[in-house]
């Protein structure tokens, strides 16, 4: 008996030392010291021997337990103070690795530039309106002397709605708005998006422009060469050849669009604009004897196109990461 508490005690021992980790320490607890050790099952037949035996094999028997419990602590804590330093050395972090950073987001280039042409006219003096994108056919045409059958309709592909509505083809619609609800002196941009069935290299079928109108006494064809010369010297800087050139709209007279030269080339047209015409005017209840205006209408896709040098107008409708992160 004596013999076998030994043999149990040492056989338990070395295999408590020799656990590579709290799995192994664990096997040789249950083996040795568990309730289906050899050891309980022992103590359990102390009561077969003789009276003087029992408490000198119970000692030992507990001794052994005392033994293997203290050498199972022991053992426990050096695994897991073992297993705390791994799990620290491969947590390892270098906090002098670069960081991932974030990036910094920007407007898109379309915003930048309409932002800027914005921010030239209020300098000026202007304000800002606003009109629906969703138009009548009265805001669109008619009140902007573009009758029902008059040819010139045909200058903006329209794209109509149900109810006989349209998508306005262009922001001079907010023209006859904002002179029906108010009287001269008025210096108005607005900006927004029209639509047109349209699709090529310079044209889009959602694309931005930037209205002006300027309605008071005396106001003279000089003052819209004037603010649209300055306003060409701003956005595109002195040095870049620009140029007026006479043209035709129902809603001015005289009228004269604006091109900018087109880095290797040629020219590209940016804006619309004239005199305001009479009958615009007489529309709105304005007495064209009194009172005299111009405006203009700029494409912001194109004059973005000039001053970044984009040749496709397309690439701003598209949300192609690779060209956004270069603005
Ligand atoms: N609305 C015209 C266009 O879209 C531009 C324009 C505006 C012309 C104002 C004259 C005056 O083509």
């Amino acid at each position: 008996m004596r013999e076998k508490i030994e043999q149990l005690k040492s056989a338990a021992l070395r295999q408590i030392v020799a656990a590579a980790d709290l799995a192994a320490l664990e096997e040789a607890r249950v083996r040795f010291a568990g309730k289906n050790s050899e050891l309980t099952a022992l103590l359990k037949t102390l009561g077969t021997l003789a009276a003087e035996e029992r408490p000198k094999v119970g000692a030992l028997v507990n001794e052994a337990k005392t033994a293997l419990e203290a050498a199972l602590t022991e053992k426990k804590s050096a695994l897991q103070q073992t297993a705390q330093t791994q799990k620290i050395a491969a947590e390892k972090l270098d906090v002098t690795l670069p960081g991932k950073g974030l990036k910094r987001g920007h407007y898109h280039p379309l915003t930048q530039v309409m932002n800027e042409a914005k921010n030239i006219f209020i300098r000026l003096g202007f304000e800002i309106a606003e009109g629906p994108e969703i138009e009548t056919e009265y805001y669109n045409f008619d009140g902007l002397n573009i009758p029902p059958h008059h040819p010139s309709r045909d200058m903006w592909s329209t794209l109509f709605v149900e109810g006989g509505q349209l998508l306005r083809t262009h922001t001079s619609p907010v023209q006859v708005r904002v002179m029906e609800k108010r009287k001269p002196p008025l210096a108005i941009i607005a900006p927004g998006r029209v639509y047109r069935r349209d699709y090529d290299a310079t044209h889009s079928p959602v694309f931005q422009q930037l209205e002006g109108f300027l309605v008071n006494k005396n106001v003279t064809f000089g003052d819209l060469k004037g603010t649209l010369t300055e306003f060409l010297r701003q956005m595109f800087g002195k040095e870049r050849n620009v140029r007026f050139r006479p043209s035709y709209f129902p809603f001015t007279e005289p009228s004269v669009e604006v091109d900018v030269e087109w880095e290797g080339k040629g020219w590209m047209e940016i804006l619309g604009s004239g005199m305001i015409d009479p009958n615009v005017f007489k529309a709105v209840g304005y007495d064209p004897e009194k009172f005299s205006g111009f405006a203009f209408g700029m494409g912001i896709d194109r004059i973005a196109m000039l001053k970044y040098g984009i040749d496709n107008i397309h690439l701003m409708y598209e949300n192609d990461l690779r060209f956004l992160e270069q603005f």
